[in-house]
């Protein structure tokens, strides 16, 4: 569905995607994991041709996505920081929204529903607490019914029933058939949804697979430390990794 080859994207001097190749192949929820600023989101912006890289590729249903837009059409994509001008209703936003894509949302009184927000219709977007603006835009990130699913940051400022309620969602659209990006840092979240996680660290892919092989491959029970364990540089648990366990123990002694 999507294969990334050697992608390369510096701001200025600073290097942030340093020949990412990673593919995705089959649809599920799929968890880009890495620390704050390891480039989650220029990763999804490349993808969507919102960030241009400076060298590689990216095949979107196997068609370069250079210069193209008409694939954008096929991706519902959820912002880490959703910019839209305050002083707008939530239901100006959503007729905007539905203006601009000239197409009717399928979703969109159900989602509305669903995220508690028939009070809100009529509220000016400034004025909305974080959480409620993130249902918001949650509404508008599932009201059409796209292929491709990619949610930046998804959970952000979400109360514990609006969770229960977008993990239902992410189940059902996963159920559909469709492909589902997400970045996060919530551990819980990734354990309990994920079908794979790429984990990204220093512009490289450090990661890609199931979480049972990622906890294996660090000799961990839990996510949380298998993933520390990638923050700390060590190795994976192999045969290979044994041997320079084994060593580092005897030179600690
Ligand atoms: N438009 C831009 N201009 C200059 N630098 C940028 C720009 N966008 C991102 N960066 C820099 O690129 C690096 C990666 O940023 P990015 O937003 O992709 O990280 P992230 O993994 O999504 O982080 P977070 O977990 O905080 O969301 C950061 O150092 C950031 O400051
Ligand atoms: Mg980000």
């Amino acid at each position: 569905m999507i294969t990334i080859d050697n992608l390369h994207k510096s701001f200025g001097r600073q290097p942030v995607l340093s020949g990412v190749t990673l593919s995705f192949d089959r649809p599920g929820i799929y968890a880009i994991l890495g620390p704050n600023g390891s480039g989650k989101t220029t990763l999804i912006k490349s993808i969507l041709g919102m960030a241009i890289p400076d060298k590689g590729q990216i095949l979107f249903q196997g068609k370069d996505i250079r210069g193209q837009w008409h694939y954008r059409r096929q991706i519902d994509y959820l912002p880490q920081i959703a910019r839209f001008p305050d002083n707008l209703r939530v239901s100006e936003l959503l007729a905007m929204i539905e203006d601009i894509r000239e197409e009717k949302p399928q979703a969109m009184g159900r989602l509305i529903e669903l995220f508690g927000l028939q009070p809100y219709l009529d509220k000016r977007l400034g004025n909305l607490s974080g959480g409620t603006r993130q249902k918001v835009n949650l509404v508008q990130a599932f009201m059409y019914d796209s292929p491709v699913i990619i949610l930046d940051e998804p959970t952000n400022g979400l109360d514990p029933v609006a969770l229960i309620r977008l993990k239902g969602l992410l189940h059902e659209e996963k159920e559909k058939g469709k492909l589902l990006l997400a970045t996060t840092h919530i551990m819980n979240f990734v354990e309990e949804m994920a079908d794979e996680v790429v984990f990204l660290l220093e512009g490289h892919i450090h990661f890609k697979g199931s979480l049972d092989s990622l906890k294996r491959q660090y000799n961990e029970t839990s996510l949380e430390r298998a993933i520390a364990r990638i923050l700390q540089g060590e190795p994976g648990f192999s045969a290979n990794g044994h041997i320079k366990q084994a060593v580092r123990l005897a030179v600690r002694r």
